[in-house]
């Protein structure tokens, strides 16, 4: 299995201080930052977009970790590979031509990723694997943080882990101390978390935890 990332989603952070928040995140343990930019369309939610990783990317080298809650993905690549953005990872339930957006991607210059929502069957993305850098495999509903993690999203990881172990499988949503058992057991290794890191005294602890259970 690849290594462990440990991802904090900037969703749950104080937007004011982002810049802050992030070299906090980074002190604390975080390989990556996790960015959700939601448009209002593909999910009932707006968060943020191309601007704000640029603002962002002036003050840090972190890997941002870009999950496009967009519909049209296609749209925003430009956009995204300018500010700054290092993976692109687009939903599958928002393009009819997955393929020619992971070529536009990489041609970009970013990585690229893959996402399934909760409902949609994990085979939907197999044909696709070998031409992405990672898979996100949802663990609520796309929208907003502080859900509930939904375990009986974990078989869909497992047959994927299965089939392509060297894969950067990721898993996002309601990850926690009390969650990261099972998702880590069926093959996660890169791990988001908003609420769990942000709302703790010790960040560092928590993200700690993640890592020694995907390493485990
Ligand atoms: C939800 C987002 C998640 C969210 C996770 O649509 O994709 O990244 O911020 O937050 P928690 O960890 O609070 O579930
Ligand atoms: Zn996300």
């Amino acid at each position: 299995m690849p290594i462990a990332k440990i991802a904090p989603s900037m969703l749950s952070s104080d937007f004011a201080s982002l810049a802050a928040e992030a070299h906090r995140m980074v002190k604390n343990g975080a390989d990556w930052l996790h960015m959700d930019v939601m448009d209002g369309h593909f999910v009932p939610n707006i968060t943020i977009g191309a601007p704000v990783i640029q603002s962002l990317r002036k003050h840090t080298n972190v890997f941002l970790d870009c999950h496009m809650m967009v519909s049209n993905p296609e749209k925003w690549v430009d956009d995204f590979t300018k500010a700054g953005a290092s993976l692109y990872c687009f939903h599958i339930e928002a393009t009819n031509e997955p393929e020619a957006l992971i070529e536009q991607v990489k041609k970009a210059g970013m990585k690229v990723g893959v996402a399934v929502k909760p409902k949609t069957p994990i085979e939907t993305i197999f044909p696709l694997v070998d031409k992405v850098d990672m898979c996100l495999v949802m663990t609520v509903e796309p929208g907003f943080g502080g859900q509930k993690f939904m375990v009986d999203c974990m078989p869909k990881v497992q047959a994927l882990r299965e089939k392509f172990p060297d894969l950067d499988i990721e898993v996002d949503g309601g990850l926690s101390p009390d969650t990261i058992d099972s998702a880590a057991q069926a093959g996660a290794n890169v791990i988001v978390a908003g609420t769990s890191v942000f709302k703790s005294e010790n960040p560092k602890d928590i993200i700690s935890v993640f890592r020694e259970k995907v390493e485990s």
